[in-house]
C-alpha cells in the first residue's frame, strides 16, 4: 500500500542530498512508491540557494542518475512532488512559522525528518520541530552514520534525540545495509538448509570483510581527517557486516529480534588490548601512485597539509568470542585510493580432512564462499572439481582408477556463480532507495539501534585510544596498491593472505 508522506530533508542542497537522497527518491517515484499527495520538502538556508533549487536539483539528477534513467519529462513529473523551503534550522525566528504552516492538515500523514546535516546542529532542530509541535506519532528522524566521534559523543547526540522522539522513531542509517547483496546475504543464511550446519568453527577457517575504495577525500578533508577509516567505515559498515555474517538466526526477520542478535555478536567481539595491537591492527596511509594508469596525489597532499597521522587504511583480525564462532578469525579492511573499488565477505572453509588425492605437500583449495557487494552484486562458490578432460579415464581395464586421480594435478578450483546483474530488473535500485521506502514504511529492520551504536564504539573506541597514546605513525601505502604488505601479517597462518578481487 502507498503511504502518503511528506519527506524533509535538513540540508537539502548539501552533498548527501544531492548525490544520494534526491537521486533515490527519482527513483522511488518512478517505481510507483510515491502517491501524488506525497511530498519530499528540500531546505536550504540562503536565498541565493533557493532561487534556484530545482535547476539544481535537475542538474544533480542529471549527473548522479545512470543515463538511461533520466530525461525532462520524468524530472518534470518527479519534481512535481519536490517543494523548495528556505529555513535556518538553528533560528526559531527564520522561516519556522511558514514552514510549520506547510503541514496544516496533514497530521496524519507520515513525516520523515532527514537529518543531512552537522550532528551540532540536530538539537536546535530537534528542538525546533517540538516547539513548532512538528513532531506527530507519525514522525520519523533518519540520521546519518558515523553517529558521534566516540561513545561519550554519541550518546550524547543520542540523548539529545530522544528528549524529543522515542527510539522507534530515530531511524539510524547505514546505507550498507540497504545493498541488495546484503540482503542475500540474509536470504542465504536464512532461507537455506544447506549452510545453517557449516556456518560455524567446526566448518569455517576464517572470514574476511574488505571494503576497497579507489576514492580519496571526495571534497571532504575536514571531516575525514577528523574522522578516519576506523570511524567512518569500521564502525558501522564494517561491523555491521560481521554482525550478519555472524549472527545467530532471528526468531523472525523483525527489527528487534535482528537487533537482539547483532548486539550479541557486537558485545563478544574480542576486546583489542593495547598489548594485541601490533598482531591484530594495522592502520596505514597512502601516499601518492597510480590507479588505472593515473597520478593520484597522497593522502597529505590531497589535505593540503604537512602531518596527519590519520588512517586511510585500517586491517583488523578480531575474534567472537562465543561457542558458534570460538577460535575463528575475522579479518576485516577497508581502505582508500586502493587499486580497485570492490567490497564483499569471504567465507573460507576449512580443508579436507584426509586429502585422498595423495598430494603430501600441498593442499587442495579450501572451498570460498565469495559474497560481493560491489563492484557487481554476486555470489559465489568455489568448490574443487576434476579438470575436464585430464585423465580420470581407465587406460587399461587392469588400471586401478585412484592411480590416475592420485595426482593433485587433475583437480582445479571452479566457480559457481549467481550473478544478479543477469536477472533482467527493469529499474535501477540503491541502498539509499530501499532504506527511505523501509523508513516510510516504519520498518526498521535495516537501521540501527542505540545500543549497537553503543556497543560498536565501545570497542571501537580503546582500538583509537592506543593509537593515540602511542607515537607510531601508520603505514604508508601507495595509492593503486592493495595497503601496507604489514596488513598480511595478521593472518594466523603464514599461507593465507587477503584475497583481492579484482
Ligand atoms: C560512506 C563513507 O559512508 O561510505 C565514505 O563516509 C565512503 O567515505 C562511502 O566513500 C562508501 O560507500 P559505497 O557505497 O560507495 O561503498
Amino acid at each position: 500500500m502507498k503511504q502518503v508522506f511528506d519527506l524533509v530533508i535538513f540540508g537539502g542542497t548539501g552533498d548527501l542530498s544531492m548525490r544520494k537522497l534526491l537521486p533515490a527518491m527519482y527513483r522511488a517515484y518512478h517505481q510507483g512508491h510515491c502517491s501524488e499527495d506525497s511530498r519530499i520538502l528540500v531546505c536550504c538556508r540562503k536565498p541565493s540557494d533557493f532561487e534556484v533549487l530545482p535547476e539544481r536539483i535537475e542538474e544533480a539528477l542529471k549527473t548522479f542518475l545512470d543515463a538511461e534513467e533520466f530525461d525532462s519529462s520524468r524530472c518534470n513529473a518527479f519534481m512535481s512532488i519536490v517543494e523548495p523551503v528556505m529555513l535556518d534550522l538553528t533560528n526559531l525566528e527564520q522561516g519556522w512559522t511558514q514552514f510549520s504552516d506547510l503541514f496544516e492538515g496533514r497530521e496524519e500523514y507520515i513525516r520523515l525528518f532527514y537529518l543531512a546535516v552537522m550532528p551540532s546542529i540536530y538539537g536546535a532542530c530537534c528542538e525546533n520541530l517540538s516547539t513548532k509541535n512538528l513532531i506527530t506519532p507519525n514522525s520519523r528522524i533518519v540520521v546519518e552514520k558515523p553517529l558521534g566521534y566516540d561513545l561519550d559523543s554519541a550518546e550524547k547526540i543520542n540523548e539529545t534525540m530522544a528528549r524529543y522522539f522515542q527510539e522507534e522513531q530515530i531511524y539510524r542509517i547505514d546505507h550498507y545495509l540497504g545493498k541488495e547483496t546484503v540482503q542475500n546475504l540474509l536470504a542465504l543464511r536464512f532461507g537455506n538448509f544447506l549452510f545453517e550446519n557449516i556456518w560455524d568453527s567446526k566448518a569455517i577457517e576464517h572470514i574476511q570483510i574488505s571494503i576497497s575504495e579507489q576514492v580519496g577525500l571526495e571534497g571532504r578533508a575536514g571531516f575525514y581527517d577528523e574522522a578516519g577509516a576506523m570511524r567512518d567505515m569500521v564502525q558501522n559498515h564494517l561491523l555491521q557486516l560481521l554482525c550478519l555474517v555472524a549472527m545467530e538466526s532471528p526468531n523472525k526477520l523483525r527489527a528487534e529480534d535482528v537487533r537482539v542478535e547483532k548486539i550479541k555478536v557486537l558485545r563478544a567481539l574480542k576486546p583489542i588490548l593495547p598489548e594485541d595491537m601490533e598482531s591484530s591492527v594495522v592502520r596505514g596511509q597512502y601516499v601518492s601512485g597510480q590507479i588505472d594508469g593515473e597520478k593520484v596525489p597522497g593522502y597529505l597532499d590531497e589535505l593540503e597539509s604537512y602531518q596527519s597521522n590519520t588512517e586511510t587504511y585500517v586491517a583488523i583480525k578480531t575474534f567472537i568470542e562465543n561457542w558458534r564462532w570460538a577460535g575463528v578469525p575475522f579479518y576485516l579492511r577497508t581502505g582508500k585510493r586502493l587499486k580497485k573499488r570492490s567490497a564483499e565477505i569471504i567465507v573460507q572453509f576449512k580443508n579436507v580432512t584426509h586429502n585422498v588425492y595423495g598430494s603430501k605437500e600441498k593442499n587442495l583449495e579450501p572451498n570460498r564462499l565469495i559474497i560481493q557487494l560491489q563492484p557487481e552484486e554476486k555470489i559465489q562458490l568455489v568448490l574443487m572439481a576434476k579438470a575436464i578432460g585430464e585423465h580420470g579415464e581407465k587406460k587399461s581395464e587392469n588400471e586401478d582408477l585412484s592411480s590416475s586421480l592420485e595426482s593433485k594435478e587433475n583437480l582445479k578450483p571452479i566457480t559457481l556463480n549467481l550473478d544478479f546483474s543477469q536477472e533482467s530488473i527493469p529499474f535501477k535500485s540503491s541502498a539509499y532507495q530501499r532504506l527511505l521506502i523501509d523508513a516510510i514504511h516504519g520498518n526498521s529492520t535495516l537501521f540501527i539501534h542505540r545500543d549497537e551504536v553503543r556497543a560498536a564504539w565501545k570497542w571501537v573506541d580503546p582500538i583509537i585510544e592506543s593509537w593515540k597514546s602511542s607515537a607510531v605513525p601508520p603505514e604508508f601505502y601507495s595509492a593503486g596498491s592493495w595497503g601496507p604488505t604489514k596488513a598480511n601479517e595478521l593472518f594466523e597462518k603464514r599461507e593465507q593472505s587477503w584475497i583481492n578481487i579484482a
